[in-house]
């Protein structure tokens, strides 16, 4: 994908300022299918640490806006994912999760697939001398890693996941990110379309209001947000005792990355519907000895906590965005530099259907 000219912000610049995306871009169902198809269709999307999947037969299976996949190791020891969809009358075949098959049966029918998707045996089928077994494997999807993090993309034609990454592999680079262990992985459900929650991780305008432990923590008059190429990057200096590093990774179009001196945490921001998403946080540590294990333990909980804090006033903007009287709102130059580019991201990949926000200053 092109680079966007962020010099060329006439899309959101009217004569009173640079705005964010109008309230009904947060739930109208057509702009939700677009997104599907511009956006989670196209993009490389972060499935989790290749630890997960140590021996072969291990998956791990997930959902993006409705698409369902897995990615699983094969029996040579390579990645390889799939559409979690089974070819004979599209049946769902491994549940949402970790997991370990030898092979893989449909509990529809009974369809058998080994670990590189050939379809085995269809019990019970009946004579068919146009039936190929050769013809119905399982839906490749492509899978990359990147310093022992997985991705998925269901787009034969996109870009190499390195492109892709944009400015995270430069950012990151210092970090020994793949030596980090993980140790837990949480989901958190909430009401409110996903680029409402996505607003919220790009900004620390919101850490006085809704995070006063953690603002305590902080240097707040000295918290910075900048952007890269598909990614929002936030930096704080850090008070006597916080957990935290100080930096907080947003990447295009859904993942997140934040890593302190002892670990780092990751997290898939998951469109479920219009007005629904699902959170799935991964912990990782350096440390995962016994005496580690209890401050392990805390910084995940106030992680924890702070996301809870985040949902509650996301689900309050959300529905005040799907009542109809807030069209939108001016974004602050100091603090919301990421949701601008956040928002001209979708705008870019809603262009290519044609949808723009039209005049909505009547
Ligand atoms: S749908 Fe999977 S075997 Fe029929
Ligand atoms: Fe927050």
């Amino acid at each position: 994908m092109s680079e966007i000219d962020l010099q060329d912000k006439k899309a959101n610049v009217s004569a009173r300022g640079v705005h964010g995306l109008p309230a009904r871009w947060y739930w109208e169902r057509d702009i939700y299918q677009a997104e599907r198809r511009q956006i989670f269709a196209r993009e490389w999307q972060l499935v989790g640490p290749a630890s997960d999947l140590p021996n072969p037969g291990d998956y791990t299976a997930a959902e993006v806006a409705g698409y369902r996949f897995f990615v699983i190791r094969d029996r040579d020891g390579s990645l390889r994912g799939f559409h979690n969809v089974c070819p004979h009358r599209a049946s769902q075949l491994l549940d949402d999760g970790h997991g370990h098959c030898g092979v893989l049966r449909c509990r529809y029918h009974g369809w058998v697939f080994d670990t590189a998707g050939n379809l085995k045996r269809a019990p019970d089928f009946g004579e068919a001398d146009w039936f190929r077994k050769e013809d119905h494997g399982l839906m490749p999807i492509r899978v990359e890693t990147w310093r022992g993090l997985m991705f998925a993309n269901f787009d034969a034609g996109a870009p190499p996941l390195v492109d892709s990454l944009g400015s995270l592999p430069e950012t990151v680079k210092d970090y020994p990110i793949e030596t980090f262990t993980k140790v837990r992985q949480a989901e958190f459900e909430m009401h409110c379309n996903w680029k409402n929650y996505t607003d919220n991780f790009v900004e620390g305008y919101h850490i006085p209001g809704i995070h006063p432990s953690f603002h305590a923590l902080i240097d707040f008059s000295k918290f910075e947000t900048t952007h890269g190429d598909a990614l929002v990057i936030m930096t704080a200096p850090q008070k006597g005792g916080s957990i935290y590093g100080g930096l907080w990774l947003w990447g295009w179009p859904n993942f997140t990355l934040s890593v302190y001196p002892g670990g780092m945490n990751c997290s898939r921001i998951v469109p479920v519907a219009e007005n629904r998403t699902r959170l799935v946080y991964s912990f990782f540590f350096r440390d995962i000895s016994a005496s580690a294990q209890e401050l392990n333990e805390r910084t995940i909980e106030t992680n924890c906590d702070i996301v809870r804090e985040d949902f509650g006033i996301c689900e309050r903007s959300q529905a005040n965005l799907e009542a109809g009287i807030f069209q939108r709102g001016p974004l602050s130059p100091k603090h919301e530099v990421g949701v601008l580019y956040f928002h001209d991201r979708v705008r870019q990949a809603m262009a290519r259907e044609g949808i723009v926000e039209g005049d909505w200053m009547r």
